[in-house]
Formats: C-alpha cells, sequence, structure tokens
C-alpha cells in the first residue's frame, strides 16, 4: 500500500517521532526504487507539490491542526522532515546529472547503482564506438544553381568575367535603354511584372522585376570602358502561368563582348566552342534568323539533338526533346545593336568604332535538357526528394 498521512489526534512527542518514522521509511522506500527520470518526476510531484503533495499534507494534517502547546514540537518535526524530502529528491536528481552515487545523508544509502545505469541509458543509450560518426547533411548545389556556374565556366576560360545586376529594375534599364522604345509592340514580347503604385514616377524609373537579364549589359557598360568581355547569371521573372515548361520566376545566363572589329564570325565561333564544351564535342550548331529589339542582326542557336543525335527518333520511338526535328533550341543572340552603344556612348561605346555580339539563355531550360527532367517545376517545388539526385 502507498504511503498516506495519517491524521493526528494525539501530538505528543513519542505519536509524532513514530509518525515521522514511519514517513521517513515510506520515503526511503520510494527513493530507492526511482530508476528513471519521469519516474523521479512522479516521485517529486508526490512529495513536494505545492497543493497537496506529501509534504503540504503534512504541513496542513500535522502542524496547522496542533493545539497551541504541541504547536512547537509539531513544527520542528514537520520541518526536519519537510528537509529530508528535498535533500533526498535534490540528491536523486544530482546523482543523476553527475553519473555519482551521493550519500543522501539521513537515508544511511547511496542512490543505488542500478538507478544510475537505468538514468544513464535513458539519456545516451549505450556507446558503440563500432558505428559511424553522426552525419550532418551539408546540402548540395541545386540542379540550376549548379548548370548556371557550370555555364559560366566555360566562359571563364575563354578570359570572360562574372556581372551581376539587380533583379528590380527600371524600365530604362530592362526596356529603353535596350531599344524597346516606350510603347513599342516589342514590349508585349515580354509579359512584365510591374511594381505597383509607380505612375506618379517618369516611365524611365518606374520599377518592374527584370524580364531578362540584358539590363545588365547596359549597366556594366555603364562602369567598364571597352573592351569587355562577360557573362551575367541571375534570376529573371516573367508574368507567364507555370507549367511543365514555364515557371514565373526563372534564370538566364547573358554574355556580352565588345571591342572594335568584333564580327559574326566571332560570335558563331564563340557559341559553337561554348555548346561542344558544355553538351560535348560532337554537338552541331545551327544559327536561323530571329529579332530582338537590342540586336542587329538577331539569331537564335539551335544545337543538334544531343539524345538522338540529330535523327528524331529514339529507337522506334519518336525523340521527345527536340520534338522529332534533331534540333533543340537553346538561345538568342545577336550583334549588339549600333542604338544601343547610343545610350552608353559617353562612357566610352563610340557606336562608330566598336562592336560586340550579345547572347541569352534560359538556365533552367538548359538544365532540363541536361539532367532529362521533363516539368520545370520540379525544381523549385522544393521537394527534397528530387533535389536529393544531385547531392
Ligand atoms: N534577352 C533575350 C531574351 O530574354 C535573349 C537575348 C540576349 C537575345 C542577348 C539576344 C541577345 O529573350
Amino acid at each position: 500500500m502507498a504511503y498516506a498521512v495519517p491524521k493526528l489526534t494525539d501530538y505528543s512527542a513519542d505519536v509524532l517521532d513514530k509518525s515521522a518514522a514511519d514517513l521517513r521509511a515510506a520515503l526511503k522506500q520510494e527513493v530507492l526504487s526511482v530508476q528513471s527520470p519521469d519516474q523521479w518526476k512522479t516521485f517529486r510531484d508526490r512529495w513536494l507539490a505545492r497543493k497537496n503533495g506529501i509534504v503540504t499534507q503534512v504541513n496542513d494534517l500535522w502542524l496547522k491542526s496542533a493545539p497551541k502547546g504541541a504547536k512547537k514540537l509539531a513544527g520542528q518535526t514537520v520541518n526536519d522532515l519537510k528537509k529530508d524530502v528535498e535533500e533526498a529528491a535534490e540528491g536523486l536528481r544530482k546523482s543523476w546529472e553527475t553519473g555519482q552515487t551521493i550519500q543522501v545523508a539521513y537515508l544511511g544509502a547511496e542512490v543505488p547503482a542500478a538507478a544510475l545505469e537505468a538514468y544513464a541509458r535513458d539519456k545516451v543509450g549505450p556507446v558503440d564506438i563500432s558505428l559511424p560518426g553522426i552525419q550532418r547533411p551539408i546540402g548540395a548545389e541545386h540542379p540550376v544553381m549548379k548548370t548556371s556556374r557550370e555555364m559560366c565556366a566555360v566562359f571563364q576560360r575563354l578570359g570572360y568575367s562574372i556581372a551581376e545586376g539587380p533583379v528590380i529594375e527600371t524600365d530604362y534599364y530592362n526596356f529603353e535603354a535596350l531599344n524597346f522604345p516606350p510603347n513599342h509592340p516589342a514590349r508585349d514580347t515580354q509579359d512584365t511584372v510591374f511594381i505597383a503604385g509607380q505612375q506618379s514616377k517618369p516611365q524611365r524609373e518606374r520599377l518592374l522585376l527584370r524580364t531578362h537579364t540584358s539590363p545588365v549589359q547596359i549597366r556594366t557598360m555603364e562602369k567598364m570602358r571597352p573592351p569587355i568581355r562577360i557573362v551575367i547569371p541571375g534570376t529573371v521573372h516573367r508574368n507567364d502561368p507555370p507549367d511543365a515548361s514555364h515557371s514565373p520566376m526563372f534564370h538566364q545566363i547573358e554574355g556580352l563582348a565588345v571591342d572594335t572589329n568584333i564580327t559574326f564570325g566571332d560570335l558563331k565561333g564563340t557559341l559553337d566552342h561554348a555548346m561542344k564544351e558544355f553538351f560535348g564535342s560532337s554537338v552541331k550548331t545551327s544559327f536561323r534568323p530571329s529579332f530582338f529589339p537590342f540586336t542587329e542582326p538577331s539569331a537564335e542557336l539551335y544545337i543538334s539533338c544531343f539524345i538522338c543525335g540529330g535523327s528524331g527518333k529514339r529507337g522506334k520511338d519518336p525523340c521527345r526533346p527536340c520534338k522529332q526535328t534533331g534540333w533543340i533550341e537553346i538561345l538568342g543572340c545577336g550583334m549588339v545593336d549600333p542604338n544601343v552603344f547610343e545610350f552608353v556612348k559617353d562612357h566610352g561605346y563610340n557606336p562608330k568604332k566598336v562592336s560586340g555580339f550579345a547572347f541569352g539563355m534560359g538556365a533552367d531550360r538548359v538544365a532540363l535538357l541536361k539532367y532529362g527532367v521533363d516539368d520545370i517545376q520540379l525544381f523549385f517545388s522544393g521537394d527534397v526528394r528530387f533535389l536529393r539526385q544531385w547531392a
């Protein structure tokens, strides 16, 4: 039977001593049976809870209700008991924390080794030194970032350096200085996310999320005189509904080379080399006419499909990535339009003296192709089971 505090009717020294001895016996038994931190908490609450713990009950039943003449002795008895209970609880806790047996004075006994062992097992478990150490996952580079970095590295080996610019751009850098005149229909080809509440500003100062990395061409030419060779990795936004091949946020890699006597031959040679470096030396390139306001002439670069080798077929099945054409569109490019140099001519870019080429590609698209992923949303949904494949 669990110990319960008896009511006293007789407050003589003998009865108090006997009652106190009974309580101590019960305390000792319970202390020695505690085997775990949880049991310790139960023990502590049973004995020391302010509301209705055994010590509180003793105080109420033995001291508060004692007649005047017996108060002094009862008070002393109750105080001594309280100290013992606190010492017992505290002694147990300390034993576990230090892992050492500690003498609990009045018990005339040590906290038993078995209780300590039980506690140590609970806390750290047995140590098996043959097991591998704790693995701390350090994360891995995102496949789009990896692709972007590797593509930039191809150009860095050709002497290009990295340039970057802001994602929140002004209308001037994103459009006007790239030869998209205000209200020109070419602006409609890039569904733009505009920052709200800009109507009071002149159009060229209004903020938007850049739709391409090309504004960094202008920003860099404002800072660096020719000759320049730069690659520009970065995030861009367009108001496109997400599907397997579109995302309102995606990544581009831009390139710009400006010098005297840069020709379309330089553009073709550079990009042909870069595609072979990146996709493999058997890849062929094909340039087809296109239009961008900031390049003239403009082209789209296609590479021969490195999945089907340009045949358009995989065995008997149609090749999906190249839609059976044997060619995959990779980027837009062209010779920098002299109108663009007009905007930076005060920074050393005389349209009559310098020429250059530029190109821009989607890093996400390149990553989709390179890793054979069929849904761009997988790159941005944050599912580690997908991303772990690149760890
Ligand atoms: N900025 C163009 C786009 O996003 C790509 C491009 C870059 C084309 C540089 C030509 C030269 O579509």
